[in-house]
């Protein structure tokens, strides 16, 4: 059984399509221990609650420093004994203490074609917004592991979506999450959780 660790900021729709594909027989042998939030509001708790998900709520604001709010989310993760970590929406970057010790064990999903769209300062809504302005036709998700750097490590699985010239941002998002980011973010944990795929010399290839 493969242990995984959800953290989340927000509406927790690719939190839903993982569970979905649990809950459907579709992703076998895999368990979500834990949704971590930063948000106290974040709707991913109330799905997570729902399926009798055990959730919890570190906030920025009940810690004096970030040293020790990192140590803690560190500390709590640790706490769930889980195989590995996947950032569903998560809008906290995450400490080296955690990137270091989970090497190759967190994933994230990026609303765009990496290397495009991506980096310090793209995330959410910001990217759609970007990929209108610049006017390109495709556009897309990636699922990658989470190394020190900002959207810079081992590419898992990439998916593309048209974009259409009447596109808003917010359309564009609706597009890419149900065209790309719902179907292979629960992918890429299965191929974890099958022993499918291995990290070499930063890149991803099938076993
Ligand atoms: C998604 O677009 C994800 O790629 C990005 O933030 C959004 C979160 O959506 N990092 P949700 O919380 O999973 O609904």
């Amino acid at each position: 059984m493969l242990r995984i660790g959800v953290l989340v900021s927000g509406g927790g729709s690719n939190l839903q399509a993982i569970i979905d594909q649990i809950e459907e027989g579709n992703l076998k042998n895999v368990s979500i221990n834990v949704v971590i939030s930063n948000k106290k509001d974040a709707y991913a708790l109330q799905r997570a609650e729902k399926y009798d998900i055990p959730t919890k709520v570190l906030l920025r604001k009940d810690f004096s420093s970030k040293e020790e709010y990192d140590l803690a989310m560190f500390d709590l993760i640790n706490s769930f004994n889980v195989d590995i970590i996947v950032l569903a929406g998560c809008l906290f970057i995450l400490p080296k203490i955690i990137t270091e010790n989970y090497k190759n064990k967190i994933i994230n999903i990026h609303p765009s074609l990496i290397p495009s769209f991506c980096g310090d300062g793209f995330y959410g809504i910001k990217v759609h917004e970007e990929v209108i302005k610049r006017g390109v036709k495709i556009t897309g998700a990636t699922v990658h592991f989470v190394d020190e750097g900002t959207d810079t490590g081992p590419i898992i699985l990439q998916k593309a979506v048209d974009v259409e010239d009447d596109d808003t941002p917010e359309v564009l998002q609706k597009r890419v999450m149900e065209e790309a980011e719902w179907i292979i973010l629960p992918k890429a944990i299965e191929m974890i959780a099958q022993d499918k795929i291995a990290v070499r010399e930063k890149k991803v290839l099938k076993k």
